[in-house]
């Protein structure tokens, strides 16, 4: 499974990328509003940073397919790693259809159904976003719904492909893979507390202090 970092922070899109651990990176209009930033501005600073895809959404405030595919094709034009993330409505799929044929890569977000999935693969979108998190939220298992993505897209062969999304915890990363999601976005604390385990810690305080009773500093 590939990991994405899920932020419009570009300090947090470093240390990840620095960390060789992310080849992509998604972000929605609430992580861009975070950061207080001019879209096409940290878009393009991610875009020096990650060689790799880079989700941008279009507007919250678009909700036509034209008006879609018109920024849609904006945001393509502002690097050839872009991938257009357009919601999960009718209009979207619309989008989708116009914008894969031209050969600009999208990523269908807010799948909350196996059926929504399986619309957005036919529209031709080269990613589908599974929000996990606010399924779980909501007291319904989100792992179910990447676990049957993966076993629909599978029997029928789909190109497209699975990122797990709304990723809270690193047991939701792990319950991911398991799944056989492609790819789980996730926030960079989720990535640091993966690095974590309270024996790494004390083995290596161990090993420094055994080193250092011996040889010193
Ligand atoms: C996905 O692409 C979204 O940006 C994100 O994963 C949503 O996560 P949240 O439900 O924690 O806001």
């Amino acid at each position: 499974m590939k990991f994405f970092i899920d932020t419009a922070n570009v300090e947090d899109i470093k240390r990840a990328n620095d960390m060789g651990v992310i080849c992509g990176v998604t972000t929605n209009p609430s992580l861009i509003a975070k950061e207080g930033r001019d879209f096409n501005e940290v878009i393009k600073e991610i875009t020096s940073i990650v060689d790799g895809p880079i989700s941008g959404e279009v507007k919250a405030t678009t909700v036509d397919a034209e008006g879609m595919i018109r920024e849609g094709r904006e945001i393509a034009a502002i690097h050839p790693n872009m991938v257009v993330k357009i919601p999960m409505t009718v209009e979207g799929l619309k989008a989708v259809k116009v914008l894969s044929s031209e050969g600009i890569k999208t990523n269908v977000t807010l799948i909350f159904t196996a059926n929504q999935a399986l619309l957005a693969a036919e529209a031709g979108a080269t990613y589908v976003s599974p929000f996990l998190g606010r399924l779980d939220d909501i007291n319904q298992p989100g792992i179910e719904l990447v676990r049957t993505i993966a076993e629909i897209f599978a029997v029928y062969g789909y190109e497209t492909e699975i990122i797990a999304a709304s990723v809270r915890n690193p047991i939701h990363v792990t319950d991911c893979a398991l799944a056989g999601a492609d790819i789980a976005t996730v926030p960079y604390k989720v990535i640091e507390q993966m690095t974590k385990h309270p024996l790494t810690d004390q083995g290596i305080e161990k090993f420094q202090a055994d080193y250092k009773a011996v040889f010193g500093e």
